[in-house]
């Protein structure tokens, strides 16, 4: 008990995707715990940026690229970690993704499926299959997947990153099971929106992209909060993190009425198309007017 609440004060750490948002604010707020951490992404730039800002903050970094869609990049990660840490690795942090969404399932290229689900579900396989060996040997460890709402959400125009933040809540769920007999303890964060780079950085085409940066400009939650919260869920022991009101209302009302809840995404879905096509509708009378 006294171990898991300790878990992220003083931990030995790699994130994934560190670079920016989440996972940025996730490292600096294990730095505030005294931590030694792993910031690896897709950029080395953007990495090692955030490794000087956890040093700024007492924490000692160090910054990898790593693409989590390549097996042997996350090998090579976890090889590195090893060798870094003056002390055995005890917190993996899988947090890299992309955000995708505007497109129907029909219409969203396949290129684009294949892009997300490299990243988003590869990325979390990857981590998963590389670190939970490394981990089980430890006396107190976690690995946190960062999932979604979407997850369990099904809102119309995100199929790939719904089907993808499913999987890796489903991997989640699965190692929490296989790992009950050891001292790894498994969360699995389940966010609505938070302000990040995710829709600057992503693929959400058309009026989903300006509906997506208005309602996280309004109503997002910050990066550093949901990192704390995510933080003391490991230390609580928590599977599931939500850190928000409607991620667990979503989350309840999906359970009790499953039925119902599909008739909700469908209006929505129906919502949604009716104001893309006034914005069509409105694009063209500009168009010919302009
Ligand atoms: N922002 C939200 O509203 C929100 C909500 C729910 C879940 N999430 C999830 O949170 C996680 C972090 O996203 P964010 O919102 O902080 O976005 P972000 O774009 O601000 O940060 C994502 C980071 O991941 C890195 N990255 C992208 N592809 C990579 C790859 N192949 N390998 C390694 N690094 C890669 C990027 O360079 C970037 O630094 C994602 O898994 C995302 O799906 C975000």
């Amino acid at each position: 008990m006294f171990q898991k609440q300790r878990l992220t004060h003083q931990s030995r750490a790699v994130i994934t995707g560190s670079g920016s948002g989440i996972g940025k604010a996730l490292a600096l707020e294990l730095a505030r715990r005294k931590g030694l951490i792993v910031c690896s992404d897709i950029s080395l730039q953007a990495a090692e940026q955030t490794a000087r800002e956890v040093r700024a903050e007492g924490g000692e970094a160090w910054a990898v690229a790593c693409d989590v869609s390549d097996l042997a990049q996350v090998e090579a990660l976890a090889q590195q970690a090893q060798e870094l840490l003056p002390q055995p690795l005890n917190l993996v942090i899988n947090n890299a993704g992309i955000g995708i969404g505007g497109q129907k399932i029909g219409d969203v290229p396949i290129a684009d499926w294949a892009w997300t689900i490299n990243i988003n579900l590869w990325g979390v396989i990857h981590g998963c299959h590389v670190f939970t060996p490394l981990l089980k040997g430890q006396p107190a460890a976690g690995i946190i997947n960062v999932a979604s709402t979407a997850a369990f959400s099904a809102a119309p125009l995100m199929g790939p990153y719904n089907a993808t933040k499913a999987a890796a809540l489903a991997i989640s769920e699965t190692l929490a099971a296989e790992l009950s007999e050891t001292n790894v303890q498994v969360t699995a964060l389940c966010p609505t929106l938070v302000k990040t780079n995710i829709a600057a950085n992503g693929r959400i085409t058309g009026d989903s992209g300006a509906l997506f940066n208005r309602l996280m400009d309004r109503f997002g939650m910050s990066a550093e909060q949901v990192a704390r919260i995510t933080l003391n869920g490991l230390d609580r022991g928590q599977l599931y993190v939500m850190p928000q009101l409607d991620a667990k209302l979503i989350w309840r009302l999906k359970r009790l009425l499953p039925s119902g809840y599909a008739v909700g995404t469908g209006l929505l879905n129906r919502f949604v198309s009716r104001t893309g096509s006034v914005t069509e509708e409105e694009t063209t009378r500009g168009r010919l007017h302009g």
